[in-house]
């Protein structure tokens, strides 16, 4: 298949409706408290024991102010999720949920405006957790307290809610989760709404409903947790895209699956390995939530997460999820996505780990129609000018990694007042046809 029928016909088939609460018309990103700080073990570390690293509104305030003050915020981090361990083991006498005293001294909703203030969004864990638990062991959500805790999320001023599944069975979940998009729609509140349902379900029809979930979540978690492995990564990337043909049309703007966590920053990924999690999320349509340690980031880790072409790729206002186009002989695979302007991102993936990989290819073999292409390389900053379909161009892809390119059709000068003498006027001209979110510091350098 050629690729504007493939082009045209992802468009088709993400055009399906969403929750209508307008919010997430691209995938959301911040960080989230899991993996580093991870689970309930650091619930259980008491505030007066490590103070920096419990799990209490210091840590929260903490990556809320780097959020805000190492330039995440304006690349688009700007969620900050709590998960599970944040609440008293017990409800309060009135039945509400409540954060521990030890821990949230001031309570949600002064975090909340905290992260207001600072122009971030609050992001809080509940769980259907019918038999009174949530994976980490805290008060769960159940369905006679759907409308409660909904209420108090929105009296709070919280953002965004998950609903993890953790001791929930089917019956609860098929009453749970919509009743839960319902009550978070009734408070009147803009609350962002994620759903764990499908990864309770095995993530795949006939026991999910993709249809029913994209009227009543914002994004939903169809598979296994990340780990802090290349393996996980590898895993979780095999199951979206051997079941690209069930999940791809089910993304789109307000709607998104979610392929877990970006362990970039942890311990357990390669440079190579890290910009390939990144290249495959973008890809995926992926919200890009990190969980790492943002006090202690190496400048690496945090070069690919401010990485502006791939987060530009990621949020890419069309917002039509990608596809595996080859697996060649086990070891190379190319993954291709859609984007606005006629661009694309195409992203080749090396599954050696003993040596690099070399070739020469071309745009026609990767399915691209006849044309001028420029290729600008993502992650090297480097641009392939003057491409045509067949020109053939070499590949160099290191053990575990990515090469990850934003292609764009070269534009024609038909500028009217372009005549030659005024390259700013083609430079103002030409940078229409690059990534919006690029602006111009970032845009391939050949239309600088
Ligand atoms: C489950 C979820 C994770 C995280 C933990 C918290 O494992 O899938 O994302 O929320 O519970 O306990």
């Amino acid at each position: 298949m050629k690729l504007l029928p493939v082009i045209f016909l992802l468009a088709l088939t993400s055009a399906t409706s969403a929750l209508d609460n307008g919010l997430m018309r691209t995938p959301p990103m911040g960080w989230m408290r899991f993996y580093f700080f991870g689970g309930s073990v650091f619930a259980v570390i008491s505030i007066e024991n490590d103070p920096k690293n419990c799990i209490s509104e210091n840590l929260f305030r903490d990556m809320a102010d780097r959020l805000a003050e190492e330039g995440w915020k304006e690349m688009r981090y700007d969620h900050v999720m709590i998960d599970d361990c944040w609440s008293s083991l017990l409800r309060d006498k009135d039945g509400q949920l409540q954060p521990d005293p030890q821990r949230f001294p001031g309570g949600i909703a002064k975090l909340a405006r905290y992260l207001h203030d600072r122009g971030l969004k609050l992001v809080i864990y509940g769980d259907l957790g019918t038999h009174t638990h949530t994976c980490g062991g805290y008060p769960g959500t159940t369905l006679d307290k759907i409308e409660t805790d909904a209420q108090r999320s929105a009296s709070w001023g919280v953002d965004f809610r998950k609903l993890d599944g953790c001791y929930s069975n089917e019956e609860e979940q098929q009453k749970g989760y919509p009743l839960m998009s319902k009550a978070l729609n009734a408070t009147g509140c803009p609350i962002g709404y994620s759903c764990s349902w499908p990864a309770y379900r095995g993530g795949l029809p006939p026991s999910v409903n993709y249809t029913l979930l994209g009227e009543i979540c914002n994004l939903w978690r169809n598979y296994d947790d990340t780990q802090d492995s290349w393996d996980s990564v590898q895993d979780i990337t095999d199951w979206f895209f051997d079941n690209q043909g069930i999940l791809q049309p089910e993304a789109g703007p307000g709607r998104w699956n979610d392929p877990d966590m970006l362990i970039i920053g942890n311990v357990g990924l390669s440079v190579d390995q890290s910009r390939a999690q990144m290249a495959l999320w973008a890809i995926m349509v992926a919200p890009l939530i990190m969980s790492n340690n943002l006090r202690t980031l190496s400048s690496e880790a945090r070069a690919i997460l401010q990485n502006r072409a791939a987060i530009a790729i990621n949020q890419d206002p069309m917002g039509v999820q990608g596809r595996r186009l080859h697996r060649r002989g086990g070891h190379v695979e190319v993954y291709w996505r859609p984007l606005s302007q006629s661009a694309s991102a195409l992203v080749s993936l090396s599954r050696r780990q003993d040596m690099a990989y070399h070739c020469h290819t071309s745009l026609a073999k990767l399915n691209y129609t006849a044309g001028s292409y420029e290729a600008y390389d993502v992650f090297t900053g480097k641009t392939l000018s003057g491409l045509s379909a067949t020109t053939e161009f070499p590949v160099s892809i290191n053990p575990s990694g990515v090469v990850m390119w934003y292609v764009y059709p070269k534009m024609h000068y038909e500028h009217p007042q372009d005549d030659g003498r005024y390259p700013y006027i083609r430079q103002k001209y030409r940078m229409s046809s690059s990534l919006d979110f690029h602006k111009p510091r970032v845009v391939p350098p050949s239309l600088l």
